[in-house]
């Protein structure tokens, strides 16, 4: 069975520092042999979450825009690999409304199927990575936290973390050939991580 991993580029930027990670990560997994589809959050039309519960009901979000689509993709991939810059000490927005969005999701599982909390069973596995343009050492702490739970929703666990600090402006990645190799060499791993 082929293993199927979602790329979710969360950066405004085309060329960000996190996208040329990503590219990497997705890079190595296709050298493993596994299938990758990317999700470019900028490109897509995804309003925030209104609030609404329309999923009460079915665990599916009501309102009809990108997201459909994302979900189903969430809902169908063995592996999901998540790049997000940090902006003011949490994901971008882009990124933070499709976390949100997940909150059907949230209702499905918790709600509707009635998983007991805490119970991990995780399914899936998940690789994020990020970069701040500051050194600080608590500069992933709240962002991590925030992942914890949106993985949890996925049913993926945090493989792993991929975490660079001082890096901001678009191309500054480029200067460290060693992360890029590093990320390449964890998409690799990834690959052959993720069971389908
Ligand atoms: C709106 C905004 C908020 C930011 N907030 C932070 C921050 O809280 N801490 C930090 O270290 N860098 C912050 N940065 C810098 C970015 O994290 C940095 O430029 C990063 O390299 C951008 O990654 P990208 O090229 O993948 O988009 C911020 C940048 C922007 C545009």
């Amino acid at each position: 069975m082929v293993k199927k991993i979602l790329a979710i580029y969360g950066s405004p930027r085309r060329k960000g520092n996190t996208t040329v990670l990503l590219n990497q990560a997705v890079q190595g997994v296709m050298d493993a042999g596994a299938h990758v589809e990317k999700i470019v959050l900028r490109d897509l039309k995804m309003s925030p979450c209104l609030e609404i519960y329309g999923c009460k009901e079915t665990g599916k979000c009501v309102i009809q825009d990108d997201f459909q689509e994302v979900s189903n993709q969430l809902l169908a991939c063995h592996g999901v690999m998540l790049a997000s810059p940090i902006f003011f000490y949490t994901v971008s927005a882009h990124t933070k409304i499709l976390m949100d969005r997940c909150q059907s999701l949230w209702v499905k599982k918790y709600l509707i199927d009635k998983t007991p909390y805490g119970q991990m069973n995780p399914r899936r596995k998940g690789l994020f990575i990020s970069v701040g343009a500051t050194k600080g050492k608590r500069l992933f702490e709240g962002t991590l936290l925030t992942l914890k739970y949106f993985f949890d929703i996925l049913d993926a666990e945090l493989w792993k973390a991929l975490l660079y600090r001082e890096l901001d402006f678009e191309g500054d990645v480029l200067k460290h050939p060693e992360y890029l190799q590093e990320a390449y060499e964890t998409g690799k791993e990834f690959a052959l991580a993720v069971q389908p």
